[in-house]
């Protein structure tokens, strides 16, 4: 928002982020954003603040982003929305527009207008405005949108929130505009179809796995047909990070509490929580139930590549499971080992370089598609690894290659392969 020229204000509660963001530190693993913050600070767009009221009696249009994670229940916990929303009730001093950015159930804009005018006398417009970028590539997604999803209740809020988004879609992507329950439904509708492309996907691995298919040529073979599509095919060791998984259990929640039957987001569910599974029960059919004196590498423990989340990331499962069992954990990332620090202390040891990850291990288990993963130097890792084995979750390697290069290589729902050459194990 500052970048097309508006004069913006971050407000949070959290004082070591809001400290670090002033010095133009970013908290977080996002490609583009340190360059982009840094420009719109020096240019005196872009401020940061810990004082959430100040912030709210400065500006015109607010945008509430905070935390939505999941109640025990599944049901998204809204009390950091409703607290924002009782703090903007006190500090209205005129009228605003409030944007509900956070993904929320349907009736949260509600619950937001009433909790600001029983505040206040002030006019507030309450908009849902939910917001879709990927980690990993937001700057790219925000600045550039497929398009711009925008619940208003009022004439006034349609034109200012048009005019804020219109520098984003000038090259012709949609501004649409509809009813707030509409928005608000729209943000899950899209994150459970994207969920239950992977869950799809990943039933289909285990058919292939047992009817002795590949999955790949499946994918393929159905990805080219159009009204399907190429992307959100590729099986995998599940979905994770801070979206899909609460926000498919806070589709299902309001599903019931609406009295509609979620049996196909429960089965997405259901399925996303056995393949998590995967990597940890493939260790065990090849290795045992016994792991003491074994270690294992991990390449990636992000929940995918380009970010440092780890918040419900597979390789978590793999590691609590390996841990269980008396394995040593050694891992590598590009981007989450301060992270993993943070998640992990030093139950598992980190290593900065990848190779280094796989230097006495019996098996190599990736979990994470990152990019210098995908042409690796292989007889380096044959010269690391005990047992030559590759337990790949991305399907980054192509099976014959590996055979042939005398790894025993496991991905999914494609034939496992046992070395056609013979390597001395490290
Ligand atoms: N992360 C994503 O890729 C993504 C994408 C689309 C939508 N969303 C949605 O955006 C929302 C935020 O997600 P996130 O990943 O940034 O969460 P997050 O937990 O990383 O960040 C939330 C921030 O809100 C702050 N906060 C909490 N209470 C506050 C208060 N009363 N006043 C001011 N600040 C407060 C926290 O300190 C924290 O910094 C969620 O609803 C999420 O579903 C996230």
């Amino acid at each position: 928002m500052a970048y097309s020229g508006n004069d913006v204000i971050c407000a949070d509660v959290d004082e070591d982020n809001i400290d670090r963001l002033k010095r133009g530190e970013i908290p977080i693993y996002e490609p583009g954003l340190e360059l982009l913050v840094k420009e719109n600070m020096e240019q005196g767009r872009l401020r940061f603040s810990t004082g959430v009221a100040g912030a709210v009696d400065s500006a015109d249009v607010i945008f509430i982003a905070v935390g939505t994670p999941p109640e025990e229940d599944g049901s998204a916990d809204l009390q950091h929305v409703l607290a924002v929303a009782e703090t903007i009730g006190r500090s209205m001093n005129g009228d605003k527009i409030v944007i509900t950015k956070s993904t929320v159930p349907v009736g949260t804009a509600n619950r937001v207008r009433e909790a600001i005018e029983s505040l206040t006398d002030h006019v507030v417009h309450v908009c849902s405005n939910p917001e879709f970028l990927k980690e990993g590539s937001a700057v790219e997604d925000f600045l550039k949108p497929d398009r711009v999803v925008l619940g208003v209740d009022s004439v006034e809020a349609a034109r200012v929130l048009r005019d804020l988004y219109a520098p984003f879609v000038r090259t012709g992507n949609d501004i649409l505009l509809m009813d707030i329950a509409s928005a608000e439904l729209t943000k899950y509708a899209a994150n459970a179809m994207l969920a239950a492309r992977i869950s799809f996907m990943n039933s289909i691995a285990q058919l292939c796995e047992v009817a002795d298919a590949d999955v790949d040529m499946v994918r393929r073979g159905i990805g080219s047909d159009e009204r399907i599509g190429q992307s959100f095919l590729f099986p995998g060791v599940g979905y994770g990070g801070s979206c899909f998984p609460k926000d498919v259990k806070a589709l299902i929640r309001t599903s019931r509490d609406l009295g509609v039957e979620p049996s196909i987001l429960q089965a997405v569910e259901e399925t996303n929580e056995m393949q998590k599974g995967l990597i940890l029960r493939r260790v065990i059919e090849r290795f045992g139930s016994e792991l003491a004196g074994h270690t294992f590498a991990l390449w990636g423990l992000a929940f995918k590549p380009n970010t440092d989340d780890m918040r419900e990331a597979p390789s978590l499962v793999t590691i609590e499971g390996l841990l269980e069992r008396g394995a040593r954990v050694v891992a590598h990332d590009p981007a989450a080992m301060e992270e993993a620090q943070r998640v992990l202390g030093d139950r598992i040891e980190l290593r900065g370089g990848n190779y280094d990850a796989l230097e006495g291990a019996s098996a190599l288990l990736i979990h994470t598609e990152w990019h210098p993963y995908r042409r690796p130097n292989f007889g380096r890792m044959l010269s690391s690894l005990t047992h030559n084995v590759v337990i790949d979750g991305r399907n980054l390697y192509s099976p014959e290659r590996m055979g042939q290069l005398g790894f025993e290589y496991y991905s999914v729902g494609r034939r496992p392969v046992q070395p056609t050459r013979s390597v001395e194990p490290a």
